[in-house]
């Protein structure tokens, strides 16, 4: 029995259309499947976690690394680096599920606009091991900021999406600020 070459390619490509079902990761993450093609399935992975800034205390979260001397901290050029721990929930003391390491300059010099590079380092979970990467702007007086996902690693290999994030607590007393941020990338 011969069949067409329209018929094979069906036949071949018939799995891919059966597999839609989602995953969850407790609340920290949810993916579903997405096909832009028959040939190859990507899937669509939500994040949300929260961001720990402490800038003074025994373990400051960020350091002024660079910048024009004498002036405030956060002039044009002033430049910091960061290793901040990325919770499942709003309070420090929830479940560790990464890491953001990287740094970010004070980018403008008509408004407060940063440049953001930053890895997302995960820890837990399905994604311990995998990374994410952010380069973008974020314009600090922004209520809700976005940024580009320009890559990843591991799970999150050929990744792209935005991220939008805002803080949600903020200590007048040790400036201790607590950011939440929502991830939507497209992966492999
Ligand atoms: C994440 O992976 C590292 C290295 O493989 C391992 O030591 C660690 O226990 C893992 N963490 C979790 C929460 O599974
Ligand atoms: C993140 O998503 C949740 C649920 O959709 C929403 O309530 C929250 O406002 C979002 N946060 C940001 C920073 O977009």
């Amino acid at each position: 029995m011969a069949y067409s070459l329209v018929q094979i390619l069906a036949l071949l490509y018939f799995p891919v259309f059966l597999t839609f079902c989602s995953s969850t990761n407790g609340k920290f993450s949810e993916q579903s499947p997405m096909i832009i093609s028959t040939k190859r399935m990507e899937k669509m992975t939500r994040l949300r976690f929260y961001f720990h800034d402490i800038p003074s205390g025994k373990n400051p979260t960020k350091m002024r690394i660079a910048g024009p001397p004498k002036t405030a901290a956060d002039s044009f050029g002033s430049t910091f680096m960061v290793d901040s721990p990325l919770t499942e929930e709003p309070e420090p003391t929830s479940k560790l599920v990464g890491r953001a390491q990287g740094m970010y300059s004070f980018a403008s010099q008509h408004d407060a606009g940063l440049l953001m590079v930053l890895s997302f380092a995960f820890l837990e979970g399905t994604y311990n091991g995998s990374a994410l990467s952010i380069l973008g702007r974020s314009p600090v007086l922004d209520n809700v900021k976005e940024m580009p996902v320009v890559g990843g690693s591991g799970l999150f290999r050929f990744a792209r999406g935005y991220s939008l994030s805002k803080t949600v607590s903020f200590s007048q007393k040790n400036q201790n600020a607590v950011v939440e941020y929502n991830v939507t990338v497209v992966h492999f």
